[in-house]
């Protein structure tokens, strides 16, 4: 109690004076401290944990079975698509807003969105608005660039998210008491996970305007997930729900492969479906966790919610998620943490919440280099804003490729390729230190690429490696 009395009096100073920060911030940043301090032991008990009733968690064939009606734009009509877009492209070495990323013929992720939107406006005579959720870190740079969309068929709204301070991980006290962002209190403040939707959305009068439209689902996603467009018939299935038995929330999840161990899971718990995510597992229990056979599905965060149902909980205080404290250490050495919600740790607070199988293509993040090779190429196609796995490679899934520390920053690892391989009969890649590849080159099968320190390797325009071993001078 001290230390939240303590935090309230300096941080309260710093809010009050501030037109920078609304009070809103203040107190939504003052109830998750609290919940914080008041927290004791796991959010779950691993005993009460059950696999989810088997038709809570359906199938997409079974439901893209059932066809789509002749008024596809009715069902469209009432929704809105949301994109998170609080992030910055610091994982891949880049300044700014990460959706402002250049991802495949100079399109950025943000381009590729609306050019979605506005193809499915287009072809079905639809008004489906776009909305950024933006942070102080990404509201600036991408309201620039929104001029360039103007005359696009598709109207877009931006909200900030909300903004917190990191406190100290021992003293809890916050680490800047001073609201300027610049110099060094621009490390004091953060933006608090994508939980932070509901909050920021129905504080920002935007929610309530988009149900007086007539709209009545949201369709969220990472923006930096490729694969997260528009599905009809998961929006026919919400809409056509009959009234009373209407689907709250749907979370999207797709089968866990072994290179998805660490994605929230869907469990049942107290009645209700629940995300379970790997920093709420006890220790001893985390390798069962992580096993494919036990918990067979992960969140791809493509989630589908009803707005009058956001309006109720938010004003009823019925909105749960469990505190994600993330720890962090700070440029001048100091360590902090910041507390953090995931926007789909809310799914037990709604009715009749459903997950969703879908296909893997459904789930296609660019997180690092590696993942941008992979969208760059051959591998892929784009229409209307939409990538899709090209018809000319035999076997459906991905190859799996692993760039070295030298690829890290997009503007290196683009100065690497003369142009992006031949990646069609690829499985898997492995380059590590100063390698880089000529125009038209063709991998194939299992491909290895080491050049060791101080080596520099240099694959030949034209060339084609198939299941190879390069190394130095070395070929195998
Ligand atoms: P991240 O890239 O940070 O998370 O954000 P992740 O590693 O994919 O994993 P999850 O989804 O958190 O489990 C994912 C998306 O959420 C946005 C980012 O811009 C990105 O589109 N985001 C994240 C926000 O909008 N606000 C935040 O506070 C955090």
């Amino acid at each position: 109690t001290e230390i939240a009395i303590q935090m309230s009096t300096i941080l309260y100073h710093g809010f009050s004076n501030s037109s920078f920060i609304f009070k809103k911030d203040f107190e939504g940043f003052k109830n998750l401290f609290h919940r914080f301090l008041q927290v004791k032991g796991p959010s779950v008990e691993w005993i009460k944990i059950q696999r989810p009733p088997e038709d809570s968690i359906q199938p997409y064939d079974k439901i893209a079975a059932r066809g789509l009606p002749d008024n596809v734009a009715n069902s469209l009509n009432k929704l809105v698509v949301v994109k998170l877009n609080g992030g910055l492209g610091t994982s891949m070495g880049c300044k700014g807003p990460k959706s402002l990323i250049s991802v495949r013929n100079e399109n950025t992720f943000l381009d590729l969105t609306v050019q979605q939107i506005e193809h499915l406006n287009k072809t079905y005579n639809t008004d489906v608005p776009l909305v950024l959720m933006n942070s102080f870190n990404t509201d600036e740079d991408t309201k620039k660039i929104l001029q360039k969309y103007t005359h696009h068929r598709v109207k877009i709204h931006t909200f900030n998210q909300s903004r917190y301070p990191r406190v100290n991980k021992e003293s809890l006290l916050p680490v800047s008491t001073n609201l300027s962002m610049n110099g060094q209190n621009a490390e004091g403040w953060y933006p608090p996970g994508h939980g932070d939707i509901y909050a920021s959305f129905y504080n920002s009068g935007l929610l309530d305007q988009l149900i007086e439209q007539g709209k009545e689902y949201i369709f969220v996603s990472n923006i930096d997930n490729l694969g997260a467009t528009v599905d009809l018939h998961i929006l026919h299935h919400l809409v056509s729900q009959p009234n009373g038995k209407r689907c709250e929330f749907v979370m999207e999840v797709t089968d866990k492969t072994r290179a998805d161990v660490k994605g929230g899971t869907l469990i049942q718990y107290e009645g209700k479906l629940r995300l379970l995510e790997i920093a709420q597992v006890p220790k001893t229990h985390v390798d069962e966790f992580k096993s494919v056979s036990k918990f067979k599905i992960f969140n791809t965060n493509n989630l589908w919610i009803s707005l009058p149902a956001i309006k109720r909980l938010q004003e009823q205080n019925a909105m749960d998620m469990e505190i994600i404290v993330n720890p962090k250490t700070l440029d001048g050495g100091q360590n902090v943490i910041q507390l953090e919600t995931a926007v789909g740790a809310a799914i037990k607070c709604f009715d009749n919440a459903l997950g969703i199988n879908v296909p893997r293509s459904r789930f296609l993040p660019v997180k690092t280099t590696s993942d941008l090779l992979l969208v760059m190429s051959n591998l892929y196609s784009l229409e209307a804003g939409s990538l899709t796995m090209s018809p000319k490679r035999e076997f459906p899934t991905t190859p799996h490729v692993k760039l070295g520390s030298s690829f890290t920053k997009v503007q290196e690892y683009l100065i690497r390729f003369e142009s992006i391989p031949d990646m069609l009969e690829l499985d898997h890649l492995t380059v590590s230190g100063d390698v880089t590849f000529g125009k038209n080159v063709s991998l194939k099968g299992t491909v290895i690429i080491i050049a060791n320190h101080g080596d520099r390797i240099d694959i030949p325009a034209g060339s084609m490696l198939e299941n190879k071993i390069v190394s130095g001078n070395l070929r195998i």
